[in-house]
């Protein structure tokens, strides 16, 4: 088994490297390969997603990844940004599934921004589709406008737009991971105002009759905003496109604490996977050596439960994290009164430390 490692930027190859570390004391048999990726592929090789690194990830059973940006590229052409490089990895490698759980950790109730009794016990998965909608929609561009409120001005479009086996395919994802939860999806849409968010809502409804057993609930994308902050812990899996699936992340994630300690896995049919922290590269702290490296654990974890068939390690370096946080070390994003605040390679260290002790505890 191979996995390729791609740090990418900012503080990407501080966390990465701490995953690294829990991958190699777990001893496994798989062999791991690393490549520039991002911001720093593209100082290096002219290209923020090279040939050499994208073949590197085709050929792998998995990918974990670091995280790529930095406002210094803002000005490059679209193609040559940093993003470009993990829309690439999504687009060639077909990774449709985007599974963000955002799950509260009854240490880290008072880290978050809500107050403990709507978020202690929080549970709940985002299943964002991923190669889809307005994100790779075509045509995209700039032009003169023809028609519209200002005929002859300058104008720019994106096209959003799904097919019906790609909702059908990410229904089925979604229904899937429900079964195994708490049964219920709620399907978020703007289908009072949107033809390709009515046609995603009918076609998750006619899926939806091959799982009885699951509730299906639908919600408009601004209410399920507002549903997040007021009552999440109603949510169990929520399937959402691409774009409202990026932006209800992101909000998700504030209610356990800190984006610093949110997985995701990225998953193609072959069930080869991308496995990255929730959160970016923050290049305002990279170097620094106090960026949080558990979203990465944990992500490394989601790589061996799904691409790699090792449910046990999987659960060996969870477990770990548990007990690190019970210890009571937090980075800066999750310190808290009483708490002892460590930097991110003393952290890196500790699930290591946690993780050898039940080794030898057999
Ligand atoms: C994410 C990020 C990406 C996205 C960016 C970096 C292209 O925000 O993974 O959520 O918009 O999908
Ligand atoms: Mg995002």
């Amino acid at each position: 088994m191979k996995i390729a490692v791609l740090p990418g930027d900012g503080i990407g190859t501080e966390i990465v490297a701490e995953a690294v570390k829990v991958l190699d004391v777990l001893d496994l048999p798989f062999e791991m390969e690393s490549a520039l990726v991002g911001g720093a592929a593209y100082e290096a090789h002219g290209h923020p997603l090279p040939e050499a690194t994208l073949k590197l990830a085709m050929d792998s059973d998995a990918v974990l990844f670091g995280a790529v940006g930095d406002w210094k590229y803002d000005k490059l052409d679209r193609p040559m940004r940093p993003e470009q490089a993990i829309l690439g990895l999504r687009k060639h490698m077909g990774l449709f599934a985007n599974f963000r759980p955002a799950i509260c950790y009854p240490e880290l109730v008072g880290a978050s921004s809500l107050k403990p009794e709507i978020i202690s016990g929080l549970d709940i998965l985002i299943i964002r589709e991923l190669t889809g909608d307005i994100y790779f929609g075509q045509p995209r561009g700039r032009r003169v406008a023809t028609d519209g409120h200002f005929p002859g001005a300058e104008e720019a479009f994106d096209t959003m737009r799904y097919s019906k086996p790609e909702i059908v395919r990410i229904a089925h994802v979604a229904f899937q991971a429900a079964r195994k939860r708490n049964k219920k999806v709620t399907s978020v849409d703007k289908a009072n105002v949107l033809e390709t968010f009515q046609f995603w809502k009918d076609v998750v409804t006619e899926v939806h009759a091959e799982y009885p057993d699951v509730e299906l609930e639908h919600m408009y994308v601004d209410n399920a905003a507002m549903q997040l902050v007021r009552a999440p812990k109603k949510f169990d899996v929520v399937v959402t496109g691409n774009m409202f699936g990026d932006i209800l992340s992101d909000e998700a994630s504030m209610l356990t604490g800190s984006i610093g300690m949110l997985p995701s896995a990225s998953l193609n049919t072959k069930n080869q996977g991308l496995y990255e922290p929730s959160h970016g590269s923050a290049p305002d702290i990279a170097g620094q050596g106090i960026a949080n490296p558990l979203a990465t654990i944990l992500s490394a974890a989601m790589m061996l439960r799904f691409s790699l068939n090792q449910p046990d390690a999987a659960a060996r370096i969870e477990t770990a994290v548990s007990s690190v946080l019970a210890s009571g070390l937090r980075t800066t994003d999750i310190w808290s009164e009483g708490t002892t605040k460590v930097g991110t390679r003393e952290m890196g260290d500790a699930v290591v430390a946690a993780i050898t002790k039940t080794i030898t505890k057999g």
